[in-house]
């Protein structure tokens, strides 16, 4: 069944210029829609991606209702790695001594999840609001003390937050602004709700490492825009908000937090022009960096596949590890199934005894993967490969070998 809501034309979300679309993935699952029985009608839609040749915003060609991938079931707890968990409590606590002094502060997070930012805002007893719509993750956030209210933020629900709580001093969103393809609407709420002399942080995949680890499992339903400096730089100038810095980071495989301010307000970090001055030098966005990027993922699925063929006429046994949204497209793309890898294991107690979207492989408890070891392991979630391969060194000890797909197929 081919999706029922497609974005019609080719326009861009952000500001209605023409886009290009340079790669298609063809037809995709929703990449959270783990079942224990495949419904007969699982939805799949056209998993392309474009830029606009005005603003040069990366973004899907195919919008998916938001409330197919976000609701009571979704699946994704970001307190499943123990390094993202340390990463979000160096966040809360970079705020609490930065934005968060003066008196009574106010922090509202879109996208709490499960409060992995939050739990150290509410610990340590300041003001704060969690906006989450997917009602599963979002009682283990208020299970942590974490205050939450079950919406979609956009422009209405700010307007609401901002007459009961009062301006926000920072609005804080990770790996959640590029899940959004209403844009606008999140920019006038937070232009609404936002202190005067208050700052919007968020911090997403930079399309400038996916590019360059041709990491194209990051492009997948939930992942609408993949961000530059310069496409964020072109989206918040219209509502008045300024890029006054940025930050390259390391987790999830490289990504940029982006602080917006109101125009004037900041001190621009030199770090902005930098990172955009590298954008244009490395050609970003422009048709044959695209193209080039296009013949790289096509070369990662020949090789795969041959790969996992190869294993499998020698008799090896092969796992996936870790279910991760971005294997949806990997698996779908290559049309990799349970021929080529038999199980994933994952940690996530909501995805054991489910099959993943689309390719229907079985998802098992991470007990099954020592009982007994695979031959090789594909590290779906490669973006955690160092505390994986650390929680995982008996693996290794027996013999077995990872493989990994980014930036190409490599057994090690
Ligand atoms: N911040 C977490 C969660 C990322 S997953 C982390 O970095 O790990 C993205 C989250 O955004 C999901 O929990 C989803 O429910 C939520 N989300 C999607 N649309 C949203 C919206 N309009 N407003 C607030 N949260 C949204
Ligand atoms: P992640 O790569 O963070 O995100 P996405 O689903 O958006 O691609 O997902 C990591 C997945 O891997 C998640 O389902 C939990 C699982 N996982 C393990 O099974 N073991 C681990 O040690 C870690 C860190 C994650
Ligand atoms: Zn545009």
């Amino acid at each position: 069944m081919s999706f029922p809501k497609q974005r019609s034309g080719s326009r861009c979300r952000v500001c209605g210029g023409p886009v290009s679309e340079f790669f298609d993935f063809g037809r995709q699952p929703l990449s959270d829609a783990f079942h224990e029985q495949p419904p007969a009608d699982e939805l799949f839609f056209r998993l392309a991606v474009g830029n606009c040749s005005w603003c040069t915003m990366v973004q899907l060609m195919e919008e998916v209702p938001r409330d197919r991938m976000f609701h009571a079931g979704y699946p994704y707890l970001s307190s499943g790695s123990a390094v993202m968990r340390d990463h979000f409590g160096k966040v809360a606590g970079r705020f609490l001594e930065t934005e968060l002094t003066g008196p009574n502060p106010f922090v509202v997070e879109l996208g709490c999840n499960d409060g992995v930012m939050l739990r150290t805002i509410a610990e340590a007893g300041v003001r704060h609001l969690g906006v989450e719509p997917s009602g599963g993750v979002a009682d283990l956030a208020a299970a942590k003390g974490v205050r939450v209210r079950k919406s979609f933020f956009e422009e209405q629900v700010a307007t609401e937050i901002l007459a009961q709580d009062g301006p926000a001093d920072v609005i804080y969103a990770a790996n959640t602004l590029c899940h959004i393809p209403y844009l606008g609407s999140i920019l006038r709420g937070v232009d609404a709700l936002l202190a005067p002399d208050g700052v919007f942080v968020f911090e997403d995949p930079y399309f400038s490492d996916i590019v360059e680890r041709a990491s194209f499992d990051q492009i997948y339903d939930e992942h609408f825009y993949l961000f530059t400096v310069r496409s964020v730089q072109a989206a918040a100038r219209p509502y008045g908000l300024e890029l006054v810095d940025v930050e390259r980071l390391p987790v999830h495989g490289g990504e940029v937090r982006y602080t917006l301010a109101r125009a004037g307000g900041r001190r621009l970090a030199p770090a902005v022009a930098e990172l955009l001055a590298e954008e244009h030098e490395r050609r970003l966005t422009e048709a044959e960096t695209l193209a080039g990027f296009g013949s790289r993922v096509e070369g990662i699925r020949e090789r795969l596949v041959t790969l996992l063929r190869e294993l499998k006429a020698k008799g090896k046994r092969v796992a996936g590890y870790g279910a991760t949204a971005k294997s949806a497209t990997v698996l779908n793309y290559c049309g990799i199934g349970p021929d080529l890898i038999p199980y994933i294991t994952d940690t996530t107690k909501a995805k054991q005894g489910t099959k993943t979207p689309g390719s229907h492989i079985p998802v098992l408890g991470p007990e099954a993967f020592r009982d007994p070891y695979p031959d090789y392991a594909v590290l779906f979630a490669w973006n955690h490969a160092a505390e994986i391969m650390e929680k995982e060194v008996g693996f290794a000890g027996v013999g077995g070998e990872w493989i990994t797909y980014v930036p190409d197929v490599r057994v090690v």
